[in-house]
């Protein structure tokens, strides 16, 4: 058993990385609280740079108002609208947006970002 070969102190450090592991990469995904937390402030940094000089990115109005261009929180209140869809329009999108040439990672983080500012009351 590895942990009865390491000092008693470093076993709630393992724990923690461990799980840090498993919320931020590979399976956990987006599903997970604390990954949902960091990749939506990832994707808010993101749309900062990439985003807002065509779409409005806040509820606050940051960005460019088009108004050929949905603003994020439209985007997040289409009925039916998830992190998944968003994704996956952003790793095949159409003109006339750009292509972006985003990460899958970059692309998830976004589409994190997105989802929430979903608003509450709504489905
Ligand atoms: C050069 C301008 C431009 C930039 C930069 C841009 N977009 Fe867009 N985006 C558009 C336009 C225009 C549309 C509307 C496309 C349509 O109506 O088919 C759009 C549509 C979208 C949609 C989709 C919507 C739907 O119909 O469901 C998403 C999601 C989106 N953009 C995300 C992003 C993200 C994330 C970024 C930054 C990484 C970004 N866009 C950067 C112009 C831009």
């Amino acid at each position: 058993m590895l942990f009865s070969r390491l000092p008693y102190h470093c076993i709630p450090l393992m724990i923690l990385l461990s799980l840090g592991a498993i919320g931020v990469s590979g399976e956990g995904r987006a599903g997970n609280d604390a990954a949902k937390v960091i990749r939506t402030e990832l994707g808010q940094e993101l749309a900062r740079l990439w985003c807002r000089q065509c779409h409005v990115i806040s509820p606050e109005g940051t960005g460019l108002a088009q108004s050929a261009v949905p603003t994020f929180v439209e985007i997040a209140n289409r009925p039916g609208q998830t992190i998944k869809k968003t994704e996956f329009f952003l790793a095949d999108p159409h003109p006339p947006m750009p292509n972006l040439s985003l990460t899958r990672d970059e692309s998830l983080n976004l589409a994190t970002y997105i989802l929430s500012l979903k608003q509450q009351n709504g489905n």
